[in-house]
């Protein structure tokens, strides 16, 4: 048996993660010494929650810089501005319009940590004023805005690292490993779940008038107009379709994306099996679905997805969790912690395989950042750039779609473009943008 430290690390704080509550981490101060040509400066967009919180894993190494900071709702961007300021001793120049700081030129990376249906635009916008990309998952809203992501970032040749932190994290590198030298057999089936209370909603509130110092016509963006509701606002926005996908996007793009990575897949899904519902007891304030059952044959084995919001409990005492289901033996995997559970052999009498125990996983937005701007200055390939983004996204996006138009199996041709067999489906690949905003031609 391979057991490696045991000091897990117990966190309680994985839904609010989801939702964006930046952890507290201890930060090194920039140092003054950083030579300038090894210096990144970094201007983020959206400063809110997760954006925040990866600025400053950022900022938690000595060649990093905030020169600027852009956010909708002044508030927030006074509020952060000041810690930043408190904690790093920078000041950056701060903005509400995002295309005014992209015309500052001494930014050489961006961070995008607004809501989804902003990520398309904006990373579009900075890769044409010349600027790399951290770009928080999922890569966008809709297939169509992927699409055109990935295609300008080809085409401006910058280095776009999209948000899905799994791929840089300890856990799941090590499941790989494990998976990838044949540890657990054939790979068979992949079980993933995801269970959330606030993917449930918040209590419904009424509409009410736009809070002081927040400029919401610039929040809504491309999406259509509405009044405002604190549901559909910070944190919230996440339940309503126009701006995210509910907790199958939510969380489905990190986990699914294990899923893919096991077998090495980058590409949309050739078809989905989907039961999407609303079973919670209680109406909240919520249009994405609350319960999602999704299969996604692959050629060689398949991943399945089970969601149920509102409860927080599951399988292995996980809340969420991925079992890599060989031959020999299952891998179960979160964030913090991996086993694997060995096959016995009856007529050997000894078990498959070797139990393995890694215990000492943790958050790993900070090494994703790390490689991103690593990747700056090598040129060399980053973790989770556009391609990857997509595929997962487009998993998920997927499957929503099957659920909003009741297809229960749909298929998808990514040559074409189109789902093949349900044209309402179809509909929903491209947003129309609200005027004055335009859909990148890429
Ligand atoms: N990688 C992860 O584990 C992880 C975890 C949580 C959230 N996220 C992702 O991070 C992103 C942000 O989520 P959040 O929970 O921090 O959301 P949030 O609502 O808390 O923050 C979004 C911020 O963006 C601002 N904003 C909106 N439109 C803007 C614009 N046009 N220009 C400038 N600022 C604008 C808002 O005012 C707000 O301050 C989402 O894409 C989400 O999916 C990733």
């Amino acid at each position: 048996m391979e057991t490696s430290r045991r000091d897990f690390m117990k966190k309680s704080t994985l839904a609010s993660l989801s939702l964006g509550v930046a952890a507290t981490i201890p930060f090194v101060t920039h140092a003054e010494n950083t030579a300038p040509a090894d210096q990144i400066n970094v201007g983020i967009i959206g400063c809110n929650s997760m954006g925040f919180g990866i600025l400053k894993h950022h900022l938690g190494f000595p060649d990093v810089r905030c020169v600027a900071m852009c956010d909708v709702d002044e508030n927030i961007l006074n509020q952060r501005a000041e810690e930043i300021r408190k904690t790093f001793k920078q000041k950056p120049v701060l903005y509400r319009d995002f295309r005014k700081m992209l015309e500052q030129k001494d930014i050489d990376a961006v961070i995008i940590g607004t809501p989804d249906h902003w990520h398309c635009l904006i990373t579009v916008f900075a890769l044409q004023a010349g600027k790399h990309v951290y770009v928080e998952k999922p890569m966008a809203n809709t297939i169509a805005e992927c699409n055109i992501m990935v295609n300008a970032a080809n085409y401006y040749k910058k280095v776009v690292q999209v948000g899905q932190q799994q791929r840089s994290g300890f856990i799941f590198q090590k499941s790989m490993d494990l998976i990838k030298t044949g540890k657990i057999g054939k790979l068979r089936k992949i079980n993933i779940w995801a269970n959330f209370n606030y993917g449930a909603g918040p209590d419904i509130l009424a509409d009410e008038p736009v809070p002081e110092g927040v400029d919401y016509d610039m929040w809504l963006g491309p999406a259509p107009k509405r009044p405002f509701n604190k549901n559909r606002f910070h944190g919230w926005w996440r339940l309503s379709w126009d701006y995210g996908g509910g907790l199958m996007s939510d969380w489905g793009v990190h986990l699914l994306d294990m899923g893919l990575w096991a077998k090495d897949l980058v590409k949309a899904p050739d078809k989905v099996l989907v039961y999407g519902t609303n079973n919670y007891h209680e109406k909240k304030a919520r249009e994405t679905f609350d319960s999602m059952t999704v299969s996604f044959p692959k050629d060689e084995y398949v991943i399945n997805w089970d969601m149920t919001a509102g409860i927080q409990s599951g399988p292995y005492k996980m809340p969420y969790g991925i079992a890599f289901i060989g031959d020999d033996g299952t891998i179960v995997a979160d964030r913090n912690k991996m086993n694997l559970f060995p096959e016995w052999d009856e007529e050997a009498k000894h078990s498959k395989t070797s139990e393995y125990q890694y215990l000492e996983g943790k958050e790993s937005h900070k090494e994703h950042v790390r490689n991103f701007l690593d990747c700056i200055k090598s040129g060399q390939k980053n973790a989770c750039p556009p391609e990857i983004g997509r595929a997962a996204a487009l998993h998920v996006h997927i499957a929503n779609i099957a659920a909003r138009v009741g297809e229960p199996v749909l298929n998808w041709d990514d040559g074409k473009n189109l789902f093949t067999n349900n044209k309402a489906a179809n509909e929903l690949i491209t947003p129309t943008y609200r005027s004055p905003w335009t859909l990148p031609k890429f």
